[in-house]
């Protein structure tokens, strides 16, 4: 049984390097005052019932240095733990997109073109891959050791992360929230693949209807298309182009469109109201499954260009999101 499972993601060996340096110094500072209280122990023991303590004066200079040390430790962890946790949580512009539904005890999959997985992810390997992530019960965690990837899929909200995995095999995902009674079951596996052989794995079974065909008919299925339609003096701003653009609020803000904002203007529509249009949309919280909400926002992303230049790897990337990797 190795100490630590394999690295297989490109973040596995940084989450490493930080986790062995805490234990290392946790270790040095365990034994060392350890062994001090033994040694004091031994050195210091009252040798005789009348004995009387000896007086001792503070040290300055002992003072500062263990006030120093443990101080520039502590930065340390956590410039380092910073670093580590940016790179975690920042997905590139270009990714490939898979959609993930949790549900009491099962991980739905959905890749963009279609393809749909249950408790299995087949992934390419030199790829980074985001996950947006919904549940449609309890708080759930998205978890695959190897990758050192864990997220919680919360209800009432998207998560998104996301990885790239460096090697091929076959890799554990756990559920890592105790989520009833079933929990443990909740397991699966993900699929780190060659390209070649991503490729064909594609090519392989007959994807259903794409995410954004199956949003786009719930699009119509619940009306949305008569008020955001492209016809002059729609009651509803236009979608085309919404994704990863900046929208200007009524209340004044300016935000960008995200997964996240076009959910919530779907289950809250009067939480971030754009400026120009009156208060009128009703909300379709519970008329509509988080599957659902994910296959509509997959629809909304897909109305909008992919990033010019680069390589697009999934319709609807974003080209806003394009972070610097740390
Ligand atoms: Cu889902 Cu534990």
């Amino acid at each position: 049984m190795p100490f630590l499972p394999e690295e297989a993601s490109t973040f596995a060996r940084h989450v490493d390097g930080l986790y062995l340096f805490l234990i290392a110094v946790t270790a040095f500072f365990s034994l060392l005052i350890g062994v001090l209280v033994v040694w004091f122990a031994i050195r210091y023991h009252r040798r005789s019932p009348d004995e009387i303590a000896a007086e001792v004066h503070e040290s300055g200079l002992l003072e500062i240095v263990w006030t120093v040390i443990p101080f520039g430790l502590v930065m340390v962890m956590f410039v380092w733990g910073a670093s580590v946790y940016f790179r975690i949580t920042r997905p590139p512009g270009t990714a490939l997109d898979i959609y993930v539904t949790a549900k009491q005890w099962m991980w739905k999959l959905q890749h963009t073109d279609g393809h749909r997985e249950m408790n299995e992810l087949h992934i390419p390997i030199g790829q980074p891959v985001r996950l947006t992530m919904a549940s449609e019960d309890v708080i759930h965690s998205f978890y695959v050791p190897a990758f050192r990837f864990k997220r919680d899929v919360v209800p009432g909200r998207f998560s998104v992360a996301w990885f790239e995995a460096t090697r091929p095999g076959k890799y554990h995902l756990f559920c890592a929230e105790y989520c009833g009674t079933r929990h443990s079951n909740m397991i699966g596996w993900v699929y780190a693949m060659t390209p070649a052989d991503y490729q064909a794995w594609l090519a392989g079974g007959a994807p259903g209807e794409s995410l954004a065909a199956s949003g786009a008919r719930r699009f119509v299925e619940n009306a949305c298309n008569t008020c955001h339609g492209e016809q002059a003096g729609a009651r509803g701003p236009s979608l085309a182009g919404l994704y990863g653009r900046q929208v200007h609020l009524a209340n004044g803000q300016t935000i960008v469109a995200d997964e996240a904002y076009i959910r919530e203007s779907i289950v809250n529509p009067q939480a971030r109201l754009v400026a120009g249009y009156p208060p009128i949309m009703p909300t379709f919280q519970g008329l509509i499954s988080e599957e659902g909400l994910l296959q509509l926002v997959a629809y909304v992303k897909s109305l909008s260009p992919p990033p010019s230049g680069a390589e697009a790897a999934a319709p609807g990337s974003n080209p806003e999101r394009k972070a610097p990797r740390p």
